[in-house]
């Protein structure tokens, strides 16, 4: 089922918003890894994708963690795996992060300025495709692009680092993506990444969103249950 609301296309004529039921991607770079599986375990059953940050010290200042923490969460849950390559050669390990139990993969656009041949091998290698933009990267980086991707990832926060706060000015860009989807007919994921919290998962939401990546809300919350609870609340109140 699809909420629908008003819009309207680039030449200002009426388009109906069909946005997907919101789903939430807790990021894991905010749990305890000492603890990992069991980390996991208490959210899944409330949440609906697992969201894993790659981060390799050279496209971004920070490393995190690699595909033997993959393979290993993988066998604690049948959660799809959003896996989000902040790297700079992640179409080298694409084959790897599949049989590692990626679902999704997503790039960054900064690396991939032309993604067509990237998307091609992550889909010969079994993954469904995404694009990353970062906040300085502008939408019409991405419009050519947008018909090559399962989903579109808008960066509210710089890539690198968990806890950081929500840029509220990279939605003017989930808004033209989710236009751009709408228009084209398209079934495009759209989500929302960094500084997601019960304030602005709505605002996000309202821009166009239907994935939310919340990592410090919901791993570093008292109740994880009940921060993704908060979360769903804030954007069922937003509509
Ligand atoms: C930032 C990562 C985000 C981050 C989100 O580089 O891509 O996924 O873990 O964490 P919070 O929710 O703490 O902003
Ligand atoms: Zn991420």
């Amino acid at each position: 089922m699809c909420s629908i609301g008003e819009g309207s296309n680039r030449s200002g004529e009426y388009t109906a918003r069909m946005m997907k039921p919101a789903r939430i991607a807790p990021s894991i770079l905010a749990a305890d890894f000492a603890r990992l599986g069991e980390e996991i375990r208490r959210v899944e059953p409330v949440i609906d994708l697992l969201h894993i940050d790659v981060m390799d010290g050279h496209f971004v200042p920070n490393v995190s963690l690699g595909f033997p923490v993959i393979a290993s969460i993988r066998s604690v849950t049948d959660l799809p795996f959003d896996c989000h390559m902040m790297t700079t050669n992640p179409d080298a390990y694409l084959e790897l992060l599949r049989a590692s139990g990626g679902d999704l993969v997503t790039v960054h656009l900064e690396v991939f300025p032309d993604p067509i041949a990237v998307a091609g091998q992550a889909r010969a290698a079994g993954l469904r495709f995404g694009l990353v933009l970062n906040p300085p990267t502008p939408y019409e980086a991405v419009e050519p692009y947008i018909e090559l991707c399962d989903m579109v990832v808008i960066m509210s926060v710089h890539a690198g680092f968990g806890g950081q706060s929500f840029m509220a000015e990279t939605m003017s860009k989930v808004e033209r993506v989710r236009k751009y989807v709408d228009s084209a007919g398209l079934s495009t994921d759209i989500e929302v990444d960094g500084g997601i919290d019960p304030q602005t998962v709505g605002v996000a939401r309202a821009a166009g969103a239907d994935v939310f990546v919340a990592g410090t809300s919901v791993f570093r919350a008292p109740d994880p249950i009940a921060a993704v609870a908060e979360l769903r609340s804030a954007i069922e109140t937003q509509g």
